[in-house]
């Protein structure tokens, strides 16, 4: 017989304690959706096969999980085991084992998915059963043990009595099970309790009265906790951010003010860099070496290379090159490449652009769909015009331009090297190097006519 193994994410319940809008397993923590931090935890050498469980109406989770994952579908959200029987086909004929996970336990390691793994292997198991200890048990499903410490069965919160909620010891919803008793006795386990679900830990019972070989691994609570409302979601992402903030600060990151920062798990930081105030990083961002960031910044999804400073500002999705000063107020959007040593100051807005090395926009400006060359200046209020209400254009712009205060540079268009755009021009045309440009209306000025104007004794 084939030997499989097999992990199946369970995502297709109803979440109705978290009451948001998306899949449970979909919310996210620290920027990142549940889910993604349990896939993660499955070291590929252990399951020839990871399967997530899903409801018919679920295409969110398809888009983060990687390609490899299979989909089953659950047309109905009854309950774990029968979330868990719609997989059963597939493990038909394999021996082998299955480790069983929620999506809502996103705190979960690696080494803990092995632990248990080796657990279960180890001691032969038929079911190795996760557990923890707990001072607060409520909500989780409390472990029955006889009197020589062999589980008996799971006792599910709604079904216990007074003294069997007084367990400490609960169920964390990680189950490992060999697929052969995973076939043979998951369709026996019935709906007969108070929710008419059809719970997976009804299945420890059914393996304790065939006396199957029963395990169980201990876990510490604070990798194992189980998000079901939004009360919970917020203490796994301080125990989370406070863990990411303290890894960080012993790898020689400075700052300033820790309660206040949010760095994401994927983030990744380096030697000298000091992170200010109210400043959250978060997706796939990476930060060289002395960078200087907020305070009140955002970034997510962005490279900011060595020596930079980040002050009061929002990065998206765009590459910061060696030395750049950007900020306050400036808002790099996806698609923004600055080639080093720049300055995007107060209230610059950069989108799909490539800006050139030692290029400048102090102050007041747009810039989008733009290639623009190295040592160019963007004077005061300049903007590159790219839609025309139907359609984006491009800019490009060569090295050396002088873009003068107030202009509008009416996409598509091209700038030669070392051309000049008098201030207040409105360009329409493509210039050669070292073009100077001007369109303005000439002033008309009326010799001592201001007085009719002003409001004062002179009058
Ligand atoms: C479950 C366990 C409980 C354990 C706790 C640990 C059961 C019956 N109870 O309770 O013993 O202490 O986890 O966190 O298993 N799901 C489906 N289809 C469904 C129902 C649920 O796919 O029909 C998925 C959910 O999306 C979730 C996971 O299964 O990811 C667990 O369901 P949840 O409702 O969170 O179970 P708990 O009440 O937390
Ligand atoms: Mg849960």
């Amino acid at each position: 017989m084939e030997k499989n193994n097999f992990a199946i994410i369970l995502a297709a319940g109803k979440g109705s304690r978290m009451k948001t809008v998306e899949n449970k397993c979909m919310v996210r923590l620290l920027g990142k959706p549940m889910i993604s931090y349990v896939k993660e935890c499955l070291e590929p050498s252990l399951f020839n096969q990871v399967i997530c469980v899903v409801s018919p109406t679920e295409t969110e989770i398809q888009t983060v999980l990687p390609k490899e994952v299979r989909y089953v579908i659950q047309p109905q959200p009854l309950g774990t085991a029968n979330a868990v029987l719609q997989c059963l086909s597939l493990l038909e004929e394999k021996q082998g084992y299955t480790l069983i996970l929620p999506g809502d336990v996103p705190l979960i390691s690696i080494d803990q998915i092995q632990n248990i793994v080796e657990e279960h292997l180890k001691n032969n198991n038929d079911l190795t059963i996760a557990t923890a200890f707990c001072d607060h048990p409520q909500g989780y499903g409390r472990i029955q043990r006889d009197s020589c410490g062999n589980i008996l069965r799971i006792i599910e919160e709604k079904e216990a009595s007074k003294e069997e909620r007084n367990i400490r010891e609960i169920n964390t919803g990680l189950f490992c099970v060999s697929n052969q008793k995973l076939v043979e006795l998951l369709p026996l386990v019935k709906n007969e309790n108070h929710t008419q679900e059809y719970y997976l830990t009804d299945l420890v019972d059914l393996l304790a009265m065939r006396k199957a070989r029963i395990g169980h691994c201990v876990c510490p609570l604070e990798n194992m906790v189980g998000i079901n409302d939004l009360t919970a979601l917020s203490q796994a992402e301080e125990y989370l951010r406070t863990r990411t903030i303290r890894k960080w600060m012993d790898s020689g990151v400075y700052f300033e003010n820790p309660h206040t920062t949010v760095i994401g798990p994927d983030v990744e930081l380096a030697i000298g860099t000091k992170i200010r105030s109210n400043t959250t990083i978060l997706g796939t961002t990476k930060i060289g070496r002395n960078v200087l960031i907020g305070p009140n910044t955002e970034i997510e999804d962005s490279v900011i290379e060595d020596e930079g400073v980040i002050r009061h500002s929002v990065i998206e999705h765009s590459l910061v090159g060696f030395g750049c000063q950007i900020g306050p107020f400036a808002h790099l959007r996806p698609g923004t490449i600055l080639k080093g040593e720049n300055h995007i100051g107060n209230f610059v807005e950069i989108k799909n652009s490539t800006i050139g090395s030692k290029t400048k926009a102090g102050h007041l400006t747009y810039i989008g769909d733009t290639h623009c060359g190295a040592e160019v200046n963007f004077g005061c209020g300049a903007i590159t015009v790219n839609y025309d209400g139907t359609k984006k254009h491009q800019t490009h712009i060569g090295d050396h331009v002088f873009i003068g205060c107030n202009s509008n540079v009416i996409a598509p268009i091209e700038i030669g090297d070392f051309g000049f755009i008098a201030a207040g021009s409105t360009v329409t045309e493509n210039t050669d190097p070292y073009d100077f440009v001007i369109s303005r209306p000439r002033p008309t000025v009326k010799k001592d006519y201001a007085g009719k104007y002003q409001n004062n004794e002179n009058n």
